[in-house]
């Protein structure tokens, strides 16, 4: 990407009027998160139905917690880099910006919540929201009844009957993320493709884009006439549809694409 190349995308998103940014397990890997399907990725070591399907946590219920403890305790050693640091801070100078992310590590929070803490003057305002199509590994939610909530402590996992327990009706919980051969939550999928759908760019940032239906969110922005942007080191199937392409690790490259005007 020439200099030139690199200013035009810049101003590109600067000049947009909305602007959707989609990330997957890429935009962590800088962080020290294994993506799914690189070499060496979680889809390399485990199988996916036998810890991340319904049936699986019926099964086994302590089996699945043991690996999202596992996952729960990487994520909370590892810290936001530069790019969600990056995407944060585009988030907070533009209300018409909009981040929808695969990922369940919760970085782009943490990245928003310490750009608001460094920000010069007290600011109350609620912090933007983030569409999570695949939900929150620091959440858990109630296998019977309604109940969702934050949950950082370590998980119990000696036995089924150490296991967390809803507070209000006593059953397991399990974490809030979306597995195999689950639907998303239609409010979220819904924002996310509208999002998209009236956005002038989409930012594509390290992800594989062969899950759907988050893949289809770039092309929500395609078929209403915008751009794509693509930032990943190696081709995916949005390729060729994209505008402008950035072969590179994404904490390099977002900020200097997303930098604030002079
Ligand atoms: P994948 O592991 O499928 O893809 C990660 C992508 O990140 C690849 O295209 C890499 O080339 C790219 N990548 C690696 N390092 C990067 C870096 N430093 N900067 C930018 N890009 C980089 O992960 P996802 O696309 O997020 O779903 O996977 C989608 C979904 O599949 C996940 O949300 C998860 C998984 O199964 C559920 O758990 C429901």
């Amino acid at each position: 990407m020439t200099p030139e190349r690199l200013q035009e995308v810049r101003e590109a998103v600067q000049e947009a009027d909305g602007v959707v940014i989609l990330t997957g397990a890429g935009v962590s890997a800088e962080s020290g998160i294994p993506t799914f399907r690189d070499p060496g990725g979680v889809w390399a070591r485990y199988r996916p139905e036998d810890l991340a399907t319904p049936g699986a946590f019926s099964r086994d219920p302590r089996t699945v917690w043991e690996w999202y403890d596992f996952r729960r305790r990487t994520v909370l050693a590892c810290t936001p880099n530069p790019g969600h640091e990056a995407i944060a801070g585009l988030l907070l100078q533009r209300s018409d910006a909009t981040l929808v992310t695969q990922n369940v590590d919760g970085l782009h929070q943490r990245a928003l919540e310490e750009a608001r803490a460094r920000e010069a003057k007290p600011n109350d305002e609620p912090l933007p929201d983030i569409l999570e199509l695949h939900g929150n590994l620091l959440r858990v939610r109630c296998t019977v009844c309604r109940m969702r909530a934050d949950h950082r402590e370590p998980i119990r996992t000696e036995g089924v009957d150490t296991l967390p327990r809803c507070p209000d009706c006593g059953a397991l919980l399990r974490p809030d993320v979306v597995w195999f051969g689950e639907m998303l939550n239609s409010a979220t999928l819904e924002a996310s493709f509208a999002a998209a759908a009236s956005a002038q760019i989409c930012l594509v940032v390290g992800t594989s884009a062969v899950v759907h239906p988050a893949a289809g969110v770039p092309v929500a922005t395609l078929q209403a006439g915008g751009d794509l942007v693509e930032v990943n080191p190696t081709t995916t199937p949005l390729s060729g549809r994209a505008r402008w392409t950035f072969r590179a690790p994404s904490g390099q490259v977002l900020p200097e694409i997303l930098a604030a005007p002079d």
